[in-house]
Formats: structure tokens, sequence, C-alpha cells
């Protein structure tokens, strides 16, 4: 499925993410700058950080964990999530995240 990342630059890139990858995959295997991913999907470090602007429904609720690693992300908002833990699947369209420019 296809996930439309606009990072800090303002440009705006449509990759397209294997199912079972999360969003974080999709940023880094592209070489797209921002998702820094220090702990490469482990839910430990949140340099991962990015607001999900739609698509919100084809993901799980974030764990607690998520819950707690977000507040050590800057500038969070409602609609902020850690892009490791949103993973693609069948049905998933239309996914856009901003990418925030305070990553790691
Ligand atoms: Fe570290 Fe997501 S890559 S919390």
């Amino acid at each position: 499925p296809k996930v439309t990342y606009e990072l800090p630059d303002g440009t705006v890139h449509d990759v397209d993410v294997p199912c079972g990858q999360s969003v974080m995959d999709g940023s880094v295997r592209n070489n797209l700058p921002g998702i820094v991913a220090e702990c490469g999907g482990s839910c430990s470090c949140a340099t991962c950080h990015v607001f999900l602007e739609a698509g919100e429904s084809f993901f799980d609720e974030p764990t607690d964990e998520e819950r707690e690693l977000l507040e050590f992300a800057e500038g969070v908002r409602p609609n902020s999530r850690l892009s490791c833990q949103l993973i693609i699947s069948d049905g998933c369209a239309a996914v856009r995240v901003t990418v925030p420019g305070t990553n790691g």
C-alpha cells in the first residue's frame, strides 16, 4: 500500500510500503530523511515520531509503551505516533504522515 510522507523540508513523497512493514521501515528503506529510528523499531527511542494525518483507522491504538515513549518526543500532538508501531496491512489506503523536524 501507498504511504505519503511529508518531510520537514516540505517535500512530499509517496512510497509503496509492503504489508507487514512499518511506516518507519518505508521511510528508512527509501532513505527519506527525518525518521531517525535509532532503536531500529523496538519501541524504545521515540526518534521515529510522526503525526498521523490520515489513515488512523487502519492501525491499532497506541500501546501503553508507545504512549509513555511519546512523552519524550518533541512537539507532541493528539495525532502523534511512533512510526515503527504503525504496521501496514492489506487494507491500508491513503495513509499520510507528517515527519516533524525535531526527531533525534
Ligand atoms: Fe525507535 Fe520507533 S524506531 S521507537
